[in-house]
């Protein structure tokens, strides 16, 4: 994938997930998760630290070998953590076989969303909760209309990052009833701050 892609992306994602500002988020959505998880593009392993005893078993899943190497040395939780390197949009894991699926700032670079939204609702038990932050459209009017206009040329330095991605409708979309869903602003520039937290259940 060339240099850029393997060297210095996986850095620039690490620095930029680094933000402190982040780690509210995190501490209440991955403090949310139990049972067998799933950790849908793990990245460096920001989230590692959050997750609390009643998690049984952790899958990490994430498609850079670099990212895996980070998320290796970052701290970990007293649950082992099963990395597997792979794709959203094909998980490898049977139907029903996790109970909490956790995606953090991961559904605005998966290239075919819509098709790992559908992944993570099949590996999902029919109890089971998706847990999601997430950036993405905006409401304002204003705003959106620079998220359309900086995403094409934003993707290409950023990894696949899309800034307009309508979040929520995209998980309803892919069969999940949203069950809690918190948005707002985060300090910072209003086209990559505009946040969504919540959970969701299969249909
Ligand atoms: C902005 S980083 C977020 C990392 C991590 N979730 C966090 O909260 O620190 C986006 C992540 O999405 C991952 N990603 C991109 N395409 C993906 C795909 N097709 N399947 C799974 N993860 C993917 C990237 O490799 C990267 O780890």
């Amino acid at each position: 994938m060339g240099f850029y892609n393997d060297i210095i992306l996986p850095r620039i994602c690490d620095l930029a997930m680094r933000n402190k500002q982040l780690r509210p988020y995190r501490e209440r959505v991955i403090g949310a998760a139990e049972g067998r998880v799933l950790e849908i593009g793990i990245g460096s392993g920001r989230n590692l630290p959050f997750y609390r005893p009643l998690v049984t078993d952790l899958l990490a899943l994430e498609p850079a070998p670099k990212l895996i190497a980070m998320a290796r040395e970052a701290p970990h939780p007293g649950t082992p953590v099963n990395f597997i390197e792979a794709s959203a949009e094909a998980i490898p894991l049977d139907d029903s076989s996790v109970d909490t699926v956790v995606t953090t700032w991961t559904l605005c670079s998966i290239p075919d969303a819509a098709m790992a939204l559908t992944e993570m609702r099949r590996v999902l038990r029919p109890a089971g909760k998706l847990l999601f932050v997430e950036h993405g459209m905006a409401p304002d009017k204003n705003v959106r209309r620079w998220q359309d206009w900086l995403t094409p040329a934003w993707r290409c330095i950023s990894g696949g990052c899309h800034l307009n991605r309508p979040i929520s409708t995209m998980i309803e979309a892919a069969g999940f009833r949203i069950d809690r869903v918190e948005t707002g602003y985060m300090p910072g520039p209003k086209a990559m701050t505009f946040m969504y937290e919540g959970s969701a259940r299969p249909n």
